[in-house]
């Protein structure tokens, strides 16, 4: 692959600049609500997002176990993000995976190259960028490694890190712990639902279908902070997304109309509800609109698991258990690709809109 200098954010970070290309500064209608993280996280005021203790998720008291899990309902109910906490993953694992992960993006930019993706030629695993794919060209601030991580068989390991060595040994322990985690989190929100216990699991596509994806977002340090983001404002479409940083502030949440910075807490991971979830419940466990900042101060990394049903297999519609007359249904039968391409078409329409 051919690649300029300027093609790896990373490159154009510690190139110097002291002002950024054109394509990496945001329209004007948004650069009014992008502020210093740092301040913004440092804010008491206002709505934060909840902060779940799953510790009694599969407490033998029921009434303790209820109480758990009701906590966790209603925050899929209400935010479609939280921060939990005493989720069973231990803190030297996820230490690994952070260790890991940033040991390999510490490399040159060079010895990066040697696992650059090919997004033209379909090839969607390895070192990446994102490329101006749209009508108005906006980039992000950001760079990024992207691979499957379960099920085992469907990886393909020789495209994954290869230094450090313990980075294939801890982010394939993590991933399938988090696939334990996925399996938990779903049965409470199938029981939240009314449905039997392992419903959503299996309308996700199980064990054998279910795709965790391992995405490392590197955010360099930014020039001018306030003129860019490092991941635009989306709504992931998995069923779940666990995301674990490196406690540099970054993560923002739409609600009520505002936007709300995470705060960082220690050892949490932040979980969201994807739309492959909030289709399946009618609406009813929300899938939040967020986005990324950057800052000059600090390189920020993040490592986003987004574990999504397969492409083609499963049309996702409302579950007939969470419609009714009064409550119809809010999204078309779709699959999972339909979904992702109907999304990138309404983009479309609206960058063409606003030009
Ligand atoms: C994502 C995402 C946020 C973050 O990768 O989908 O929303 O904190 N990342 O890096
Ligand atoms: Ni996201």
């Amino acid at each position: 692959m051919v690649t300029t200098m300027s093609s790896r954010v990373e490159s154009l970070a510690s190139s110097g600049i002291l002002s950024i290309p054109k394509e990496y500064i945001r329209p004007k209608e948004e650069l009014t609500s992008i502020g210093n993280i740092f301040e913004e996280e440092m804010k008491e005021e206002g709505p934060q997002l909840p902060t779940i203790d799953l510790k009694d998720i599969e407490s033998e008291d029921k009434e303790v176990r209820e109480k758990c899990r009701e906590a966790l309902k209603k925050a899929a109910m209400e935010w479609g993000v939280m921060h939990i906490v005493n989720h069973g993953i231990s803190t030297e694992l996820m230490d690994r995976v952070r260790v890991t992960g940033q040991a390999f993006f510490d490399q040159p930019v060079e010895e990066k190259e040697k696992y650059a993706n090919d997004q033209a030629s379909g090839k969607i695993q390895g070192y990446g960028s994102k490329l101006a794919n749209n009508a108005c060209g906006q980039l992000e601030w950001e760079d990024y490694f992207f691979h499957l991580a379960y099920p085992e068989d469907k990886r393909d390991l020789s495209i994954w890190p290869k230094t450090p060595t313990d980075y294939i040994p801890a982010t394939s322990e993590y991933a399938k712990e988090l696939r334990g985690l996925a399996t938990k989190i779903l049965s409470v929100l199938s029981l939240g639902l009314g449905l039997e216990e392992d419903r959503l699991e299996k309308e996700v596509g199980g064990i054998e279908e279910l795709l965790l994806q391992m995405k490392i977002n590197y955010y360099p340090k930014c020039p001018q902070p306030e003129l860019a983001l490092g991941v635009e404002a989306h709504t992931d479409v998995s069923a779940l997304t666990f995301i674990l940083h490196n406690m540099v502030p970054g993560l923002q949440l739409f609600y009520n109309d505002k936007w709300v910075t995470a705060k960082c807490v220690p050892n949490s991971i932040v979980m969201h509800i994807g739309d492959t979830i909030e289709i399946l419940s009618n609406g009813k466990y929300k899938s939040i609109l967020h986005r990324g900042l950057v800052n000059k101060e600090r390189v920020r990394i993040s490592w986003a698991v987004f574990c999504e049903p397969p492409k083609e297999k499963i049309i996702l519609k409302p579950l007939s258990e969470t419609t009714s007359e009064a409550e119809p249904p809010l999204f078309p039968p779709r699959t999972f690709s339909q979904h992702i391409e109907h999304k990138l078409f309404r983009r479309c329409q609206e960058a063409l809109e606003k030009k």
